[in-house]
């Protein structure tokens, strides 16, 4: 295997530095693309099938025609995986809309999706880092109606991340007519008296992969659940707050604002969780859950 890194480029694989678009690729000119990012423990790719379904939600939704089958997009990640140095690494794959004769907001007729994936060292928070918990602070939501797009179109996340780190904190909780409903680049989650409550699915959030797989092992083990608006009162109250991402899994927040949050140290329902995903992750390395699971 090569060190240098291996990239997938509309059916070719590649040393990253050799992968070229063209400047009239429309994810260049207009971000008119989606993406995803899925997490790999131990050579294996972190809930394949939930982040193909929601991939080929992404481009259904913005009427990008699905360039490979299933069972193509699951042999073009695994090769990528191959052929990348790391146990664990963080597979990132995008699909624009192609590359067009001309820069025109209409969608051109006959043009191919461009493919991309390349692979990376996935570096988690370290366990010391997620012991001391993270500071967030609100930020009004400036993106647009349909969150649940993973869209290559990430300027307001960028604006907003940057804004958070701006201020000392690692994300912003985004705040629309009153309610939080998720980071920048992640989702949110409140304990309140042992409930563990994240906001429901729809266009104003992201359908975090991560997400799901909390509430599921919450739920299997016997932590209350439950999905409903969080309003920025009530996240303030909160016992606990997280963020959860692929990248960052489960964060806890121990200052919001500048306010302490759980006392300033991440609290217990997050210890619980937090030993749940990390034996999730060793089970996945030894083989146990499948490469779907
Ligand atoms: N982002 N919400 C937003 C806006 C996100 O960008 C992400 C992840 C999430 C969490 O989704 P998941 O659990 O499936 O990673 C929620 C990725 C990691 C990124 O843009 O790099």
């Amino acid at each position: 295997m090569s060190a240098a890194p291996i990239v997938y480029l509309n059916g070719s694989y590649l040393p990253l530095e050799e992968a070229c678009v063209p400047v009239l690729d429309r994810g260049f000119l207009l971000g008119d693309g989606v993406y995803e990012v899925i997490p790999v423990y131990g050579r294996r790719a972190f809930r394949l099938d939930q982040h193909l379904l929601r991939l080929a939600h992404s481009l259904a939704a913005v009427r990008i025609p699905d360039p490979l089958s299933r069972d193509d997009w699951s042999q073009v990640i695994a090769e990528v995986i191959a052929r990348n140095a790391g146990e664990d690494q963080s597979v990132y794959l995008q699909v624009t809309r192609g590359v067009a004769a001309k820069r025109d907001h209409a969608f051109p007729e006959l043009i191919e999706p461009t493919v991309f994936l390349m692979s990376s060292v996935l570096h988690t928070p370290a366990g010391e880092v997620l012991e001391q918990g993270v500071a967030a602070v609100l930020c009004e939501d400036i993106r647009w109606a349909r969150c649940d797009i993973k869209a290559i179109t990430l300027l307001a996340n960028v604006l907003l991340r940057q804004d958070a780190i701006d201020a000392g904190a690692a994300e912003a909780i985004l705040v629309r007519d009153g309610e939080a409903v998720e980071g920048a680049a992640s989702n949110l989650f409140a304990v309140e008296a042992g409930r563990l409550v994240t906001p429901p699915k729809g266009p104003r959030l992201l359908p975090g992969v991560t997400r799901d797989l909390i509430l599921e092992l919450a739920a299997e083990h016997g932590v209350a659940t439950a999905e409903e608006p969080i309003s920025v009162d009530r996240l303030k109250a909160a016992d606990e707050i997280w963020l959860s991402s692929s990248t960052r899994e489960i964060m806890p927040v121990i200052r919001l604002d500048g306010q302490a949050v759980s006392g300033g140290r991440p609290g217990d329902v997050w210890r619980q969780v937090h030993g749940l995903y990390q034996d999730y992750k060793a089970a996945l390395r030894r083989g146990g859950p499948t490469a779907t699971g």
